[in-house]
């Protein structure tokens, strides 16, 4: 649908949505009619260079042609059968993601939160079932973030932001600690304590990584006192970080996992993904969803996964964020680049990060922001030199301009 088709503008789109849609923040003053890999176009024509993917989701390019294909094929097949048929798309998916990401068995959600839910439920019953009924506690990182339902926010360890506030009662049940503190987990740690769930890469929370030590202490934590470690990859996973999953980076393999964003090459896709161990918590009537294994989702993750592993996206991710760090490295005003392969924070000193973003914005390159002194940049991962040479130069003008 693009608005001229409805005797529409550009403006009437922004109104309409301001008029009819909550107001909960975050606009671009722009209505993205057409997506193509690593350019987006506004209704009005004009082309950005897209650095954010819709949330590190178009990894494989926007509107990738083999997902697309995909896509109108399984369409035309079957789009919905709930989870009592069994279908292709979402077999042919799941031995995909176990085999790629070397866990035993997966189920598949809509969305990041809802599969931190699953993994939550999965941890509690799982504690509950092996220690006793108290057993169902969980400590998570301090600035993380693992969505917007109940048990996602209150594993955000983000207590004085509107991320929480007005929302308590909290679920009961979590303990927050520092990240990249082991000795902070370990005194968080209670005889109760079910699991321990980090981000390997803290991105919403200003992108900041979790370092070698501290994932491998976690790991040794959680295995002498009988806990499980589950890593949120929503989004670092699929190739994001310069490895298949960001786990294989630091060598640190958890029991449990969830993925989104990337997973369904631009549909709406999670998933965790965990031991056999892990599985047997969740037994036949403990966990369900009726859009599980939407055949049209896993059909686009199939293709999506496919393309990231033909053309080896984790390699051009890991090179590519190298080669753009050492480019951002060199702005003016910069306090510090840090980020794992094509998930890159660069935090400025004393100048307007949010400011930085819209003179981006106007010179035609589309960022994020994660506070007013950072800005955060996860572009498709088919990006080339070429592209990060275009984004650094736009930044040096913007942050000139701010
Ligand atoms: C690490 C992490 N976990 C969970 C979520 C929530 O995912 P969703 O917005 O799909 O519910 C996000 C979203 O940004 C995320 O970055």
């Amino acid at each position: 649908m693009k608005a001229k088709d409805y005797g529409l503008t550009k403006q009437d789109i922004i109104e309409m949505s301001d008029t009819y849609l909550l107001d909960i923040g975050y606009h671009f003053p722009i209505v993205v009619e057409e997506g193509e890999d690593v350019i987006l176009r506004d209704a009005d024509g004009k082309e950005y260079l897209d650095f954010y993917a819709g949330i590190a989701v178009n990894s494989v390019g926007n509107c990738n042609k083999k997902v697309v294909e995909a896509i109108r094929e399984q369409a035309g097949q079957v789009m919905h059968t709930s989870l009592y048929p069994y279908n292709t798309p979402q077999a042919m998916l799941a031995k995909l993601v176990c085999e790629q990401t070397g866990f035993d068995r997966i189920f598949f959600q809509n969305s990041g939160s809802e599969s931190n839910e699953a993994m939550i439920k999965m941890a509690r019953k799982y504690g509950v079932e092996h220690f006793g009924p108290d057993h169902y506690e969980i400590v998570t990182a301090k600035k993380g973030f693992h969505g917007r339902t109940f048990g996602a926010l209150t594993a955000t360890g983000q207590p004085d932001t509107a991320i929480q506030k007005g929302f308590f009662p909290n679920l009961p049940g979590f303990h927050y600690a520092e990240f990249n503190n082991l000795e902070s987990f370990e005194a968080a740690c209670t005889d109760n304590t079910a699991a321990i769930m980090v981000e390997p890469v803290q991105a919403e929370g200003g992108v900041y990584p979790a370092t070698e030590e501290f994932l491998k202490g976690l790991r040794k934590l959680c295995d002498e006192r009988g806990m499980l470690l589950l890593f949120d990859e929503v989004q670092t996973g699929w190739c994001r970080c310069g490895e298949t999953m960001a786990y294989m980076h630091y060598g640190v393999k958890p029991d449990a996992i969830t993925m989104a964003k990337a997973l369904g090459g631009g549909l709406p896709l999670g998933a965790v993904a965990m031991t056999e161990e892990c599985a047997k918590a969740l037994n036949p009537g403990s966990h369900g969803c009726t859009f599980s294994g939407n055949p049209v989702c896993c059909a686009a993750g199939y293709a999506a996964i496919g393309e990231m592993l033909d053309r080896n996206l984790a390699a051009n991710a890991k090179e590519m964020g190298a080669y753009f760090m050492g480019q951002l490295n060199a702005l003016p005003h910069v306090k510090e680049v840090r980020g794992l392969g094509l998930l890159v924070g660069l935090e400025l000193d004393n100048v307007d990060a949010v400011q930085v973003k819209i003179k981006a914005m106007e010179a035609g390159l589309l960022v994020t922001t994660t506070s007013d002194r950072v800005i955060r940049m996860v572009p498709p991962l088919t990006i080339t030199r070429e592209h990060c040479d275009r984004a650094a130069a736009i930044l040096r003008e913007a942050i000139s301009k701010a």
